[in-house]
């Protein structure tokens, strides 16, 4: 799919990881619906600036993924500012840290319904547009945490374990309407996921700073030596949606942490 004048929805799209899809994406020339909550709608308006600055058009709609009626409005919004959806990255998600046994019912089903029913959602919602068009690509955000489960965050890793399996079967539904689905697994992307939780855990066992958390963790983990970026996970993004002949793949940008 040649990007340029289409239309993609990019949830959790205010900061982090969803910005970087969304500027990459507006780079190679489709416009931009920022989904994300109320309560970033500060930096919801600063993807669109930048978004508009790369010379593509941009709105933000309010969007709670774990609610059906606004998915859908997420979805009727950009049919009415751009006339059509081609591309949705389900990129909105939260996490939190502790092991089962002190990990309560409410936290468990907070992060599953956030990562992995949003996500079923949004699909939902878009997904009659589509085929509507008989064209689209659906990129999912998974994790490494979805390739090999991890200690303490079972209830992330298990939601990005299904968005593998839901992303493999939606392909296999919406092949015949020429829709791909693909996942992008990332390692590690200095966002606020990981400086207000994962690294306040890990320096808070080690007695170590913030910065040493990070930089031991991508030195000794990752096979580059380095971290991955926001722009480097839309990048994998926007090839995603210019393949025509993938489907139903998930796609590891980790630096070689993962490689299954
Ligand atoms: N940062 C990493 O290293 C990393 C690694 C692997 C996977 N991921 C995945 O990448 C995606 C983006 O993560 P990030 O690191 O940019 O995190 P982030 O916390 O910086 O951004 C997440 C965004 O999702 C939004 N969001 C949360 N709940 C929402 C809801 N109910 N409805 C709508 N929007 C909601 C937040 O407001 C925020 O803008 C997530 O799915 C995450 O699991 C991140």
């Amino acid at each position: 799919m040649d990007l340029k004048d289409t239309t993609a929805i990019v949830t959790g799209g205010a900061r982090g990881i969803g910005r970087g899809i969304a500027l990459e994406l507006a780079k190679a020339g489709a416009n931009i619906v920022v989904a994300d909550l109320p309560a970033v709608q500060d930096d919801a308006d600063e993807t669109c600036k930048l978004v508009e600055a790369e010379g593509a058009q941009a709105v933000s709609v309010q969007t709670d993924i774990r609610d059906f009626a606004q998915c859908q409005a997420m979805a009727q919004a950009a049919i009415d500012k751009f006339g059509r959806i081609d591309v949705l990255v389900n990129n909105a998600g939260v996490i939190s840290v502790a092991p089962v046994v002190a990990m309560s019912e409410e936290e468990w089903d907070r992060v599953i319904g956030v990562n992995l029913t949003g996500t079923f959602l949004c699909c939902k919602a878009v997904i009659p547009h589509m085929t509507e068009r008989g064209a689209g690509r659906i990129i999912n955000l998974s994790s490494q945490a979805g390739k090999k489960g991890q200690a303490a965050i079972a209830h992330y890793s298990t939601s990005k374990f299904g968005i593998i399996g839901f992303t493999q079967s939606l392909a296999q539904e919406l092949g015949p309407s020429n829709i791909t689905v693909n996942a992008i697994c990332p390692g590690e992307v200095d966002t606020a996921m990981w400086r207000e939780s994962l690294l306040p855990a890990i320096a808070g066992l080690q007695g170590i700073t913030l910065d040493e958390a990070w930089e031991n963790w991508t030195r000794d983990r990752v096979p580059l030596g380095r971290p991955q970026t926001a722009e480097d996970i839309g990048q994998a993004a926007v090839f995603l949606c210019q393949a025509d002949n993938i489907t139903g793949e998930s796609i590891n940008v980790t630096g070689g942490s993962e490689m299954g």
